[in-house]
């Protein structure tokens, strides 16, 4: 695999696609023997998390539905701290196991309002899972349920995460090489 390039800024290889599959694919697991019987309601937050909680989804083996939300905190590769829902969820998911999907828990400002909105809908059980995580940027008090891959604070693109909405269909995800 080589180097990529937008906006100027150079990108190395990080995480394979074949990993991530295999990851996943452990992770749906978990969630299948967590939920199954209990159609638990899978919420992907859009825009980044598509295609993890695409394939999750596809790999549970139980019943199970899929609603789709919409945040915002990210200008360029800054978090903008701001957090703006700009789709809310439609499906009731009162007396429910919601399990929330996320691309990544950056500063976990996104994840912890999202949270507070969907914890004021009474859902019975709320889990995160989150395909990365960066605990050293965590400012917010959460702790995902389910995380992929652990990784240091440094930006990412690829597999559905982009840099001002350029590379999300990378099939492999990619870190900012600081050198360049
Ligand atoms: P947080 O609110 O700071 O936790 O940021 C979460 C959101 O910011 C994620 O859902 C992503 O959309 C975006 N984000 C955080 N880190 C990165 C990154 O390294 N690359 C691309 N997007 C990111
Ligand atoms: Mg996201």
């Amino acid at each position: 695999m080589k180097t990529v390039t937008y906006n100027g800024l150079t990108f190395k290889p990080f995480i394979t696609s074949d990993q991530i599959a295999k990851r996943v694919g452990e992770i749906a697991a978990e969630i299948t023997e967590a939920f199954r019987g209990r159609n638990p309601l899978i919420v992907c937050v859009l825009n980044g998390a598509f295609p993890f909680a695409s394939d999750l989804f596809m790999n549970l083996d139980c019943d199970a539905q899929i609603a789709f939300v919409r945040l915002q905190s990210y200008a360029g590769t800054e978090s903008s701290g701001e957090v703006r829902q700009v789709v809310g969820l439609t499906e009731s998911v009162k007396g429910r196991p919601v399990v929330v999907v996320e691309d990544i828990i950056d500063t976990g400002r996104t994840m912890a309002k999202f949270l507070a909105d969907l914890r004021a809908e009474e859902p019975a059980e709320i889990k995160v899972a989150t395909l990365l995580f960066k605990p050293d940027a965590l400012i917010e008090k959460l702790t995902p349920d389910y995380v992929g891959f652990t990784i240091p604070s440094k930006f990412i693109i690829g597999y559905g995460l982009d840099l001002d909405g350029q590379a999300r269909n990378l099939k492999d995800i990619y870190v900012l090489n600081q050198e360049s």
